[in-house]
């Protein structure tokens, strides 16, 4: 799928690799050719993930202390370059109406979902990209645009994350691309209590009539992250079967009947 992409010899560094959309988009990179390295809190997963893509990687909290300084140093240490970066590793807690958030919780979900993906943005900014260039993407979600009414923290911290995007975009151009992709529902763990209960249902609502794979979304990132989206930058890439089509037709359909009700009770049309 990559073989156009151009990313062979290519330095990336893939947050949360070892399972999910980064694992996906971390085989896609190798894949092409790229040297990878992946993250994760799971010592084992890291070692087996990093091991199986001929690459390299770090355990531990992407939020963490010295975190970001340390897996930037240990890119450049054996790769020599950092040329791509995808924010992947991110949370969706703490579940529950945002009256209630316990302030350390919400404090965390910044600091694993905003926060980190900034903190490697300046190391990989001043390691290697301020001079260089390179390529950013920031994995978001297609729910930031809705209210959800458990996922609030969740949603306002990806919500900052597609604007820290558009802003960092802005601050690095022209050398640093800085692009976001924004997922559906996808088969992960992080949305198995979503879609095991409910994938017919859901899939059933889709224009395109399944829920997403991870592969799906890797494909996007990899196409972002590559030279093939050179004049893109601050951009968000939805992927997400058709998601919002349906929900801004449906809303859409919705807000025409009644400015068409009003008009006809205007006009004094019962
Ligand atoms: N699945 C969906 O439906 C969906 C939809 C929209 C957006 N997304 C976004 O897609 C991205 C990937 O999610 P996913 O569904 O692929 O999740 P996943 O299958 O649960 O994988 C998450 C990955 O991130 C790592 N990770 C989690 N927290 C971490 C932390 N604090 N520090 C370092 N690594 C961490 C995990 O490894 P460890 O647990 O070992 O740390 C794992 O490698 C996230 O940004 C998510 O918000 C997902």
């Amino acid at each position: 799928m990559t073989s156009s992409y151009g990313l062979s010899g290519r330095a990336a560094l893939v947050t949360g690799g070892t399972r999910g959309i980064g694992r996906a988009v971390a085989e896609g990179l190798a894949a092409a050719g790229a040297l990878v390295c992946v993250t994760g809190r799971d010592a084992a997963e890291v070692r087996r993930t990093a091991a199986g893509l001929g690459g390299i990687g770090l355990a531990g909290d992407v939020a963490g202390p010295g975190h970001a300084e340390a897996v930037t140093e240990l890119v450049l240490a054996e790769f020599g370059r950092l040329d791509l970066l995808v924010n992947n590793a991110a949370t969706n807690q703490p579940y529950g109406p945002l009256t209630e958030v316990d302030a350390d919780a919400w404090r965390r979900a910044f600091a694993v979902n905003v926060e980190a993906p900034l903190r490697l943005v300046q190391c990989a900014w001043r390691a290697w990209m301020r001079e260089h260039g390179g390529s950013v993407v920031n994995v978001c979600t297609e729910g930031a645009a809705h209210v959800g009414p458990h996922v609030g923290a969740y949603g306002t911290s990806k919500a900052a994350l597609l604007h820290l995007t558009r802003q960092l975009a802005g601050e690095l151009a022209p050398g640093v691309r800085v692009n976001s992709v924004s997922p559906g529902l996808v088969r992960t763990e992080m949305a198995r209590f979503v879609w095991e209960p409910g994938e017919a249902e859901v899939a059933a609502g889709l224009p395109l009539g399944r829920i997403g794979e991870p592969d799906d979304v890797a494909r996007a990132v990899l196409w972002l992250a590559s030279d093939a989206a050179r004049w893109i930058t601050g951009a968000d890439l939805l992927v997400d079967g058709g998601t919002r089509v349906r929900a801004a037709s449906t809303a859409g359909a919705y807000a025409v009947h009644d400015r068409l009700r009003g008009h006809r009770a205007a006009a004094g049309d019962p």
